[in-house]
C-alpha cells in the first residue's frame, strides 16, 4: 500500500505530500492538521470545521468503546454521521489513557476492530506510550510490548482501513530508529511519534529535535509522520522541517477553555490582551473586551474557533515555504518565539548533515538572518563541493573584490569571492543558490568561522595550489592554518612571497 502517499514538493525534511485515504475515496494534503473531537465536549463542530478547510480529523474510539450509549449510537450511525464530518477521520485507541490512567480495558485486536467497526478511516492499535527518561530496560521492554501489538495489528483483516504503527522508545534516540525501522518493516500505513505530550508540556524542543530525526532516519521517504499530540501552531513549522506531516491539535479547544488564545508566537490570555493580533474572522468581527464582556460558552467557542484558525493559517503558511523553498526563514521567525524553541531549531542544524540528504536540491532563497543561519544545510553542501572545484595555482580569496589593495592581484592567477557564511566560491558560481544567498553587511561571527572553515577546507583540499585571503576584518586563529594559506593584510602587498609591489 506504499504507493498511498506521494510526494509533490519539498523543502528541508518537510514535504508537501497526498495522503490517499482508499476507506474515504478521499485524499488529504499534508502537511495536516486534525483536530481532536472530544465527543464529551464540542466548542466548535466538525461541520464548521470542514468549512475552515479542515480534510481530516481524530478522535477517540476508546472513549466511544467505553460508554454503552455511545457506543451503539456510533456502531449504528457510524462515525462519519455520527460526527457529521464525511472527510476522513482518524482514530486513536486509548493508549493516551493508558499513559494517564495506567490500564485500559481492552485489547489491540479488540478496539481495532471497533474502529474498523464504525467506519474509522486510520485506525490506531494499543502501543504504549513510554515517558521519557525512564531507564533504558522499561524502554525496551515496553516497546518490545508496542512492536508485538503492532505486528498482530498487521495481521487483522482490516479491509481497506488504513493502519498505523506508533514508534515509542522514550528519550533513546537509537530505540526510536529501531522503533521506527521495525514499524516500516510491518508494512503498516501510517507512522505516529508517540509519547511526546511529557516532552511537549515542559519545551523540551531539543529533544523531540533528536528524537524525531531519530525516528525519521528510520523510515523510508514515503512514510507519513504523524506527531502525537503536537498541537501548538508554534511548533509546526519546526516540525514539519524535522518531516512530520500530520498533527493533532486538542490545544485549540483544551486552551479555549481556559481562555487561552492561541498565536504563532505563544500562547496569550484573554485577559492580557488589549487588541487582537490576528485577521481571521473571529478577531475582526470583536475586540477582546467584547469577548470578555460576553456569554462564558460563547466566548469559548470563539476562541476555540480563534484557535483552529491561527493553527491551520500556520499550516497554509508552511505549505507556502515549502512551494517558495524558504521553509528554514519560517523555522527561523519561529524559533524566536521561545528560547526552547531555539534550542530545538540549533538541535535540528545538528543534524544539518541528515538533513542535507533530504533535500540535495536545495535551490530556495537563503536570507541569513541570524548565527544560526550559519549551521544550515546549504552552507554543509557548499563546503562539501569544495573539495571538487577546479583551482587555480595560486588563487587570491577576498571579502570584497571591489576594495582590493593595489597591486595585490597581480600576486595571483585569479581571485574568488569570499562570503559568510559559504566562504570562498569561484566567480562563476555567484549567480547560482546557495551563493546568491542575502547575507547582512556585518556579518556574525558564526558565519565567519564556518567560512573560515570553508577556507581551510579547499585549501586542504588543494595541496599543490597557494590561496591568499584578504579579508581584513576577519579574526583568523593564528596557529593552525593550513602551510598553503597566507593571510594578506590592508598593506600587505609588499609582503607577498613571490613579487614585489608594482611600480609605485
Ligand atoms: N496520543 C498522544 N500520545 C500518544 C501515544 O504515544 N500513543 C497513542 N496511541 N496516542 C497518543
Ligand atoms: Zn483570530
Amino acid at each position: 500500500m506504499r504507493d498511498l502517499f506521494e510526494l509533490r514538493d519539498a523543502d528541508v525534511a518537510g514535504r508537501i505530500a497526498e495522503l490517499t485515504v482508499p476507506r474515504t475515496g478521499l485524499t488529504v494534503e499534508t502537511p495536516a492538521l486534525l483536530p481532536v473531537i472530544n465527543p464529551h465536549i464540542e466548542t466548535v463542530s466538525p461541520a464548521r470545521m470542514a468549512e475552515l478547510g479542515v480534510e481530516i480529523i481524530i478522535t477517540n474510539a476508546y472513549i466511544f468503546h467505553g460508554s454503552d450509549d455511545r457506543r451503539e449510537a456510533v456502531e449504528r450511525e457510524g462515525l462519519h454521521e455520527h460526527l457529521g464530518f464525511d472527510g476522513a477521520i482518524m482514530t486513536d485507541s486509548g493508549s493516551f489513557q493508558l499513559a494517564e490512567y495506567g490500564e485500559i480495558d481492552v485489547t489491540t485486536e479488540e478496539i481495532v476492530e471497533f474502529q474498523h467497526q464504525i467506519g474509522s478511516d486510520i485506525a490506531t492499535p494499543v502501543d504504549i506510550p513510554t515517558p521519557p527518561d525512564v531507564d533504558r530496560e522499561r524502554a525496551e521492554r515496553e516497546l518490545h510490548t508496542t512492536q508485538d501489538r503492532i505486528e498482530r495489528a498487521a495481521t487483522l483483516d482490516v479491509g481497506d482501513m488504513l493502519l498505523t504503527a506508533p514508534i515509542q522508545g522514550s528519550t533513546y534516540p537509537d530505540l526510536r530508529e529501531a522503533s521506527a525501522a521495525h514499524a516500516y518493516a510491518t508494512g503498516l500505513e501510517v507512522f505516529p511519534i508517540g509519547a511526546m505530550v511529557p516532552l511537549l508540556n515542559d519545551y523540551r524542543f531539543a529533544d523531540i529535535a533528536d528524537l524525531v530525526v531519530a525516528a525519521k532516519r528510520g523510515l523510508g521517504a514515503d512514510a507519513p509522520v504523524h506527531l502525537f499530540g503536537a498541537g501548538h501552531p508554534m511548533m509546526f513549522a519546526l516540525a514539519v522541517a524535522m518531516g512530520c506531516d500530520l498533527f493533532d491539535s486538542a490545544a485549540y479547544a483544551l486552551y479555549a477553555r481556559d481562555g487561552r488564545y492561541l498565536t504563532v508566537r505563544g500562547t496569550r490570555h484573554l485577559d492580557d490582551l488589549d487588541y487582537f493580533p490576528c485577521e481571521c474572522p473571529v478577531c475582526t468581527a470583536r475586540t477582546p473586551e467584547d469577548l470578555r464582556a460576553g456569554d462564558e460558552s460563547e466566548r469559548e467557542r470563539m476562541l476555540a474557533e480563534h484557535n483552529l484558525n491561527v493553527s491551520l493559517a500556520e499550516i497554509r503558511r508552511i505549505k507556502q515555504a515549502i512551494r517558495r523553498g524558504d521553509l528554514l526563514e519560517l523555522v527561523e521567525a519561529r524559533a524566536r518565539a521561545h528560547p526552547t524553541m531555539l534550542d530545538g531549531y540549533r538541535a535540528l542544524l545538528d543534524h544539518a548533515d541528515w538533513l542535507e540528504q533530504q533535500d540535495p536540491v536545495g535551490d530556495g532563497p537563503f536570507f541569513s538572518l541570524s548565527a544560526e543561519s550559519a549551521r544550515r544545510p546549504e552552507v554543509h553542501r557548499h563546503h562539501a563541493r569544495l573539495d571538487r572545484l577546479a583551482v587555480p595555482d595560486r588563487v587570491l580569496l577576498a571579502t570584497d573584490l571591489n576594495d582590493l589593495p593595489r597591486g595585490i592581484n597581480d600576486d595571483y592567477d585569479g581571485v574568488w569571492p569570499l562570503t559568510p557564511p559559504f566562504g570562498p566560491y569561484p566567480p562563476a558560481l555567484t549567480q547560482t543558490t546557495p551563493l546568491t544567498a542575502e547575507v547582512p553587511s556585518t556579518p556574525d561571527r558564526q558565519s565567519i568561522d564556518e567560512a573560515i572553515a570553508g577556507i581551510r577546507r579547499l585549501a586542504e583540499a588543494n595541496p599543490e595550489s597557494a590561496f591568499g585571503v584578504y579579508a581584513p576584518d576577519w579574526p583568523f586563529p593564528e596557529l593552525d592554518l593550513p602551510e598553503n594559506l597566507s593571510i594578506r593584510s590592508t598593506e600587505s602587498t609588499d609582503s607577498s612571497p613571490s613579487r614585489s609591489d608594482d611600480g609605485r
